[in-house]
């Protein structure tokens, strides 16, 4: 199966990344999010990552307008989709809110369709079976920030068929990435592990054993992390890790996956991070 063009649901973190390199491989691109502001967030962020690979002479100023061109932004989930190979969602790791935008979708598109789901560790089989297509299913994980991270997880749910595995398998070289094949569970293999990492690294700043600072660099000096784990925490967005966590530990029943007081509270004011300008750090003056 060609695919030429891509419909990617969500323009935040995570969409608006996917878009970006969904484009630098040559695919059409049609990005949805609910509003026009978040949208306009996302492009000025593919404009910023363009602009930085013109600056540093990866790209020509000419590339950068072409993968912008292939890219068209849209609030409309119907148009979003409509005459796409493949649909990568991105949108909040919210199970009933994916079910939701999955349902309406799968009406609307046509059976070759394939939908990729970019959840951080909910069930691809669970979301699969708000669809008509179980077997044009799959995980696609990407990571933070997409244009630089190298990976995706793939993820076989439980009815995947082993030609949307290869198509997937093939968009992911295409879009420059190296890709892993981890069958569904909670997590996954990434998110699982980092999830308890983060989660530790919580619990620890909440008892007050050190600083921020103190156990970030614990972790790059004396583990080699390329970033601490509270760092990495605000980088991915507080509200994703407590989903993640609540999913996790709901799903596992294990409670080395208990998500800290402390992260439900920075959650609950609106400190998730650095995309609100706080999180364990302060992003405000940048
Ligand atoms: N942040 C990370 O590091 C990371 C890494 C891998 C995977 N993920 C996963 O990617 C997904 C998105 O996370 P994010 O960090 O980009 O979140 P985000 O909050 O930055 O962006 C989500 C976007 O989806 C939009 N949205 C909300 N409802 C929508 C709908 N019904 N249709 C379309 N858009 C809608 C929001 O307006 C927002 O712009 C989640 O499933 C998350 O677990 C996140």
């Amino acid at each position: 199966m060609a695919v030429n063009k891509v419909g990617v649901l969500g323009a935040g973190i995570m969409g608006n990344g996917i878009a970006q390199v969904a484009a630098q491989a040559g695919l059409e691109v049609k990005m949805r999010d609910i509003e026009d502001k978040y949208l306009d967030n996302g492009m000025n962020a593919i404009n910023t990552s363009l602009g930085r690979m013109v600056k540093k002479e990866k790209i020509t100023q000419a590339d950068a307008d072409d993968i912008v061109a292939r890219i068209t932004c849209t609030t409309d989930l119907l148009e979003a989709v409509k005459e796409v190979d493949v649909v990568i969602e991105a949108i909040p790791e919210i199970m009933s809110l994916k079910v939701e935008t999955y349902t309406t979708i799968d009406k609307a598109c046509p059976d070759h369709v394939i939908f990729a789901s970019n959840t951080s560790g909910l069930s691809i089989t669970e979301l699969s079976s708000a669809t008509n297509r179980p077997d044009r299913f799959i995980g696609m994980h990407f990571f933070n920030p997409v244009p630089m991270m190298q990976l995706i997880e793939i993820v076989r749910g439980f009815s995947t068929s082993e030609e949307t595995i290869g198509v997937i398998r093939d968009l992911s070289s295409r879009m420059g990435k190296e890709s892993i094949l981890v069958n569904d569970t909670p997590g996954f293999a990434t998110s699982r592990l980092i999830g308890v990492l983060q989660n530790e690294a919580i619990h620890a700043f909440a008892e007050g054993i050190a600083s921020a600072e103190d156990i970030d660099k614990g972790m790059r000096l004396g583990m080699n992390h390329p970033m601490g784990p509270l760092q990495l925490a605000d980088f991915v967005g507080l509200d994703t890790i407590l989903h993640v966590m609540e999913n996790l530990h709901a799903e596992y029943g294990d409670p080395k996956y208990r998500p800290p007081l402390l992260l439900r509270q920075m959650v609950r004011a609106g400190h998730l991070g650095r995309k609100t300008g706080k999180g364990f750090y302060d992003y405000t003056k940048e």
